[in-house]
């Protein structure tokens, strides 16, 4: 395959090692599509005829067809996807086809097939990112009425809006469809012509490339063009962080359906069962995307080790960069269309989650406000609501069971009307700052996600 530089064959496990193509066949579209572009120039620019143009680029046109029908024998031999369709494109065209790699190398083709690669793959991302975004707004809608305990530390804090709960989904998948449309910026300029490192002294036009892939522009100094990864870490990165916000969702959704919290039900199509147990029906959709984030942490991390230590340029350990990212793309986009198929089948079980609001005196901040409101210092207002809950512990009761006497004996200024400061609903709909939980600050919320949806569907 080497030419004339080798006289032994290469060792059979070596190929094997060195061979990329189960990984970068994955590219096989990108990577003719490349070569049209590269093709198109060439003869454009007289390095190859006008007529061997036609031919390379008719020749591509058809590979094309065949990758697209999965009609092509890849051959570990033949090492990657550029050497197999090229193998391929001159089988077809005839010598001919041996003019393609004029003024090209594998690194600057490797660089731009994976760039276009995860652009592709981004935009699938981000599609399904809004999509889901739009699940969380719809469920929000849905369920304005319903009460949800607020935690921190997993214990019962304040009760919020369930609503409220599922806006901030929305908000997290907000900013991350942000990054992946931001890291589009950088990813979308061409390497193509870069050649092996240095450039090359055919009288190229970059521009014309570069325009054909749809990039915005080729990059600038060819040495980084064919040496740097950073996009696909930022690929990575961003893929992480969504999947961090996507493992959190599946924790509370496997501790909600479970039977010490009982809020949701999962539906059947996104439950298992047991093999053994004839009771069970298992979160394990929720339970694999929580699990599936690691090894989408893992890509990243693995990517920025391989790159940490290369000198520039290309270095063959950068072979082993696409196998995770397509991983993660893979991961990414099939938890996110699970989570757009399952959350609006699940079922709200409302008076448990009302319930579970109501207890472990979420009411009590709300109950030292009204004294502070009164003029009490809040510190002074927080230490009386302390002693309060510490009786209504020992009585079993909640804040509002007390009677009026002995809530005045502790805080002298309260009378009757504290009780109604310590209703749920009253509670809920108290928190009417900016972003907080009550029915207009959800309300608004909702609006301003479907505003900003419909803004970006046009
Ligand atoms: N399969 C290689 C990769 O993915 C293509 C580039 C090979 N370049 C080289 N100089 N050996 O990195």
């Amino acid at each position: 395959m080497w030419g004339g530089r080798f006289a032994q064959a290469t060792d059979e496990l070596v190929q094997r090692f060195n061979a990329s193509i189960d990984v970068d066949r994955e590219m096989a579209l990108e990577d003719v599509d490349g070569s049209i572009a590269h093709a198109t120039m060439l003869g454009e620019t007289g390095i190859v005829s006008s007529e061997e143009a036609d031919a390379l680029v008719a020749g591509l046109r058809a590979l094309r067809e065949r990758v697209a029908a999965d009609d092509v024998d890849w051959s570990v031999e033949l090492e990657d996807v550029h050497m197999n369709l090229e193998k391929r494109l001159t089988e077809a065209v005839g010598p001919i086809g041996g003019k393609l790699h004029t003024a090209r190398s594998r690194n600057d083709q490797v660089a731009t097939d994976f760039r276009l690669a995860l652009r592709a793959r981004t935009l699938r991302i981000v599609e399904l990112l809004r999509e889901l975004r739009g699940v969380f707004v719809d469920l929000a809608d849905r369920h304005q009425s319903v009460i949800f305990p607020g935690y921190t530390h997993l214990q019962v804090a304040q009760p919020v809006r369930f609503s409220h709960h599922m806006l901030a989904y929305y908000e997290m998948l907000t900013r991350d469809q942000g990054r992946f449309e931001d890291s589009l910026a950088r990813l979308d300029v061409s390497p193509l012509g870069a050649g092996a490192l240095a450039g090359t002294g055919f009288p190229i036009d970059r521009h014309r490339t570069s325009d054909l892939l749809g990039f915005r522009e080729p990059a600038a100094n060819s040495l980084d063009a064919v040496s740097d990864r950073d996009f696909a870490i930022e690929f990575l990165s961003a893929s992480s962080i969504a999947m961090m916000h996507l493992s959190r969702l599946s924790e509370e959704l496997i501790l909600w359906s479970s039977q010490e919290f009982g809020f949701v039900e999962l539906p059947d199509s996104h439950t298992t069962g047991s093999s053994i147990m004839p009771q069970k029906k298992n979160p394990d959709v929720a339970e694999l995307i929580r699990g599936k984030t690691g090894r989408v942490f893992g890509a990243l991390m693995g990517l920025l080790t391989v790159m940490k230590g290369l000198p520039l340029t290309y270095n063959k350990d950068m072979q082993e960069d696409k196998e995770g990212a397509f991983d993660a793309a893979h991961t990414l986009a099939t938890c996110l269309r699970l989570c757009a198929d399952m959350l609006p089948r699940m079922v709200l079980r409302e008076a448990r989650m009302r319930h579970a609001a109501g207890r472990a005196f979420s009411n009590a901040t709300d109950l030292a406000d009204h004294l502070a409101r009164g003029g009490l210092p809040f510190r002074q207002a927080h230490e009386a609501v302390g002693r309060l809950v510490a009786i209504a512990l020992d009585r079993g009761v909640d804040l509002q069971d007390l009677p009026l006497d002995v809530m005045r004996e502790v805080a002298p200024a309260l009378d009757e009307r504290a009780y109604a400061v310590l209703d749920l609903d009253a509670v809920v709909d108290a928190r009417t700052s900016y972003g907080g939980t009550s029915l207009p600050r959800v309300r608004e919320q909702i609006e301003r996600a479907r505003t900003m949806l419909a803004a970006e569907g046009s």
